[in-house]
């Protein structure tokens, strides 16, 4: 059963449907029930994984259903170069790259630090694709690199696509949207309340969940964990992206409750965490390490160790503390980062 859309949802995704986009991903990807792992953690509660790893391009992802939007061809009608920044084994940058590697255009990555080795991980398939790599001295420096890299390529007589940090952009967001209604479309009937884990960084993903609740009318519990930035600080960012992607796709007639009312209520009622943090990003913690073997022997689903096990610790520290009610459908958002078990 799909959702029943009001006014302004449906005025929404009819404003979504021609906004540009480059198609990348393998989707929808399947919401795996997880039995056995709701056995072990609380048999009265249902839980699901969406698998957005498996959104196949470039090795999958989250960011892969983001940079469909950000690389609108419309966009891309005269760029020879996309530039865009990250860690040395940042998922984002490896989807990044490869999406140039498929659209015939050159890329520059700007790192922040250097990788153990350069040969492993992500950081080894930033290099497989063929970006250059930019290195800089800390996150902070990474924008001036970005601003100076786009400036180069003019010079040198090209055209500069930047693509923003995570692809976090209200464009980008916008690739969530269609993932809460494939959750939505894939839960049919059932009435549970429902609760969506995801990890939350540079907040474009569940600024997307939140923006597409409120298209659908759908009640649900979001939360955000966040693997390395202060909660409000992720928090600020989310909101911020999914307001300014509502004011995109609301209707401007004043038919009906606003979208955008709905997204900063929604966003409001989020949950977001750093208590899963530990001693820092990509810094292994107990809790991850066990999520990760509890994902692996209840569930056969596979965690990286930066994003999705710090998530996943969240979620069954939450289910285990009863925060989530009894009986509730918990949808683990699977974010990708399997390179990460390989650096
Ligand atoms: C595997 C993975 N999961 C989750 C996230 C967080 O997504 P977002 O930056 O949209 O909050 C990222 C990116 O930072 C990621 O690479």
């Amino acid at each position: 059963m799909g959702p029943a859309l009001d006014q302004p949802g449906k005025v929404a995704l009819r404003r979504l449907a021609p906004i540009g986009r480059t198609p990348l991903a393998v989707v929808p990807t399947p919401l795996l029930p997880a039995p056995a792992l709701a056995a072990r953690l609380r048999p009265d509660l249902r839980i699901s994984i969406k698998a957005d790893a498996w959104t196949g391009f470039g090795l999958g992802g989250n960011k892969v259903r983001k940079l469909e939007y950000e690389l609108d061809p419309a966009r891309l009608r005269s760029a020879t170069e996309l530039v865009t920044a990250g860690g040395p084994h940042s998922n984002h940058c490896r989807v990044t790259a490869a999406a140039a590697a498929h659209l015939g255009l050159r890329c520059t990555l700007v790192i922040n630090g250097e990788p153990e080795d350069p040969r492993r991980g992500n950081a080894g398939l930033h290099r497989l694709l063929g970006a250059r790599i930019v290195t800089v001295a800390d996150r902070e420096a990474r924008a001036l690199a970005m601003a100076e890299e786009s400036a180069r390529i003019e010079a040198e007589g090209g055209r500069a696509l930047a693509v923003p940090l995570g692809a976090s952009t209200p464009r980008g967001a916008l690739g969530y949207v269609h993932a809460t209604v494939e959750m939505r479309t894939q839960l049919g009937g059932d009435r549970r309340p429902v609760w969506i884990f995801t990890a939350a960084s540079s907040g474009g993903t569940i600024a997307g969940l939140i923006l597409g609740c409120a298209i659908l009318g759908w009640q649900v519990r979001l939360v955000g964990v966040s693997p390395d930035e202060p909660a409000a600080t992720v928090r600020a960012a989310a909101t911020e992206v999914a307001l300014a992607a509502a004011g995109r796709l609301a209707p401007q007639d004043g038919d009906g409750p606003g979208l955008v009312d709905a997204v900063g209520r929604i966003a409001a009622a989020t949950h977001f965490t750093d208590d899963f943090v530990g001693e820092g990003y990509g810094i292994p913690t107990r809790a991850a390490n066990d999520a990760i073997a509890l994902f692996g022997s209840r569930a056969g689903v596979i965690l990286d160790p930066v994003y999705t096990a710090k998530a996943a610790a969240a979620m069954t520290a939450w289910i285990r503390e009863g925060i989530v009610p009894r009986g509730a459908h918990v949808i683990f958002l699977h974010t990708g980062g399997h390179p990460a078990l390989f650096r």
